[in-house]
């Protein structure tokens, strides 16, 4: 039985660890050291990461990798990656390598538009509710301003706020369903902000008007943004002639017909397109982690997205048109390069400035070309060698560490597989061996 705690938050950080220690651990001194050697030396930099989230007993660390020589609409970048999966950064350097010979990749924002909604209930007709949203619709700007001065001087703000019947769907819900323009910020603070105020304006304005008589009734029920931004919209794109396809012995044209049906799968086939999917999301959350973004907000919005017509499909498309291979990714992504953790956590600041301190846009971009590659490098190898030769050659390290291999061991092991297949069984057995 474990056991229940009141006030765990206001105990100092030695007292939560040591209660942990003593209620859940056999060995209390070594789960106490081990999170221990997971502070930093430096104090203040250990503070910083304490006050990011409530009851912090240690950091969990992910590695920081770099994917080098991404040509991006004529700009070379060195990609930061925050991820545990040993294949990710060397397929996404693969891929920009592959690409960079090829044309490079080009990159295109279609739309910034953020969204947010004040989803209340009302009882009386929906004609006499428009009626009034006509007249409030200057006050929800007015009553919003002191929020978004600051913004407007940016350039960003409020861009549309629409009333929404939903009571066919709902008994007697209706929303505020708003558009914003939240700049270089991710915008989930100025968003809510406004949405807030608005409610405030919706419900003080709705009591105030004579229209409604005592039976008709207005209720805010909650006002948040939504992470499913379909108009906050980036393009990444390769295309070369398919005959520069070509590479070690395999023909261009059938590796691109190979590849045009495979993508041609993930788009019919849900099962496929959520594993196709994630291979995205690989290198799209491993940026999204380094720059210091929301990773789960863009992940929901990111597969609404790809289920946007009924059936959840492949984020990516390819064709072979007039002897061009064209492959390209559309997602929407919400991203902020100022506000929120990218000012605040080092490492997320090292990694805006290995990007030349990119604008919200340009981070789209890079973000969006990031998961094309991620889907170019893992299709490919799906479509030719397997994905098994490249991802074990990658976990060889993991499963080195799991048998504590010296350094001399990992060494002649990973000679040894340079021309060997690697799989856990051949590689317990070459460890064993060498150890007799
Ligand atoms: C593994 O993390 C990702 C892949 O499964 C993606 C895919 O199948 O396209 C290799």
């Amino acid at each position: 039985m474990t056991q229940k705690i009141t006030g765990f938050s206001k105990l100092t950080k030695a007292a939560k660890i040591d209660w942990l220690a003593q209620t859940y651990f056999q060995d209390q001194q070594q789960a106490v050291a081990l999170l221990k050697r997971y502070w930093n030396a430096d104090s203040k930099l250990q503070q910083l990461h304490d006050e990011f989230i409530e009851n912090t007993i240690s950091n969990f660390y992910l590695p920081l990798g770099v994917a080098p020589n991404f040509d991006i609409n004529g700009k070379t970048y060195s990609i930061p990656m925050a991820i545990e999966e040993s294949s990710v950064v060397a397929a996404a350097s693969k891929a920009a390598k592959f690409w960079g010979e090829r044309g490079g990749f080009k990159a295109t924002v279609l739309g910034t538009t953020k969204v947010g909604q004040v989803h209340f209930t009302y009882t009386g007709t929906y004609e006499r509710l428009q009626e009034f949203f006509k007249d409030t619709l200057f006050r929800f700007h007015k009553e919003a301003a002191p929020l978004t001065r600051n913004m407007e001087k940016r350039g960003g703000g409020i861009k549309a706020i629409s009333l929404v019947n939903k009571s066919d769907q709902l008994p007697h819900y209706y929303q505020l369903h708003c558009e914003f323009d939240t700049q270089d910020a991710m915008g989930a603070n100025f968003i809510n902000s406004c949405l807030e105020q608005f409610a405030k304006t919706l419900k003080n304005a709705f009591e105030a008007d004579r229209r409604f008589k005592d039976a008709e009734s207005l209720e805010i029920i909650m006002s948040i943004l939504s992470n499913y931004v379909p108009n906050c919209l980036v393009r990444a794109e390769v295309n070369c002639p398919v005959d520069a396809l070509t590479e070690k012995g395999i023909e261009g044209q059938e590796f691109a017909e190979k590849f045009v049906q495979a993508i041609a799968i993930a788009t019919v086939e849900p099962y496929r397109a959520v594993t196709h999917n994630k291979g995205i999301m690989n290198g799209i959350d491993a940026v999204i982690l380094a720059t210091g973004n929301d990773f789960r907000a863009v992940e929901a919005g990111v597969h609404a997205y790809a289920a946007r017509d009924g059936q959840y499909r492949s984020l990516t498309t390819a064709e072979i048109k007039e002897g061009e291979f064209n492959f390209a990714i559309e997602i929407p992504l919400a991203l902020g390069t100022v506000g929120g953790l990218t000012k605040l956590h080092p490492l997320v600041k090292w990694s805006m400035e290995l990007l030349g301190n990119p604008s919200a846009q340009e981070l789209m971009q890079l973000v969006a070309v990031a998961g094309l590659a991620q889907n170019f490098a893992a299709v490919k190898s799906l479509t030719t060698t397997g994905i098994q030769q490249g991802h074990m050659k990658m976990h060889l390290m993991n499963i080195l560490n799991q048998m504590d291999a010296s350094a001399s061991e990992k060494q002649k092991t990973v000679h040894h597989f340079k021309t060997a297949t690697v799989t856990h069984a051949a590689v317990v057995d070459f460890i064993t061996t060498l150890r007799h």
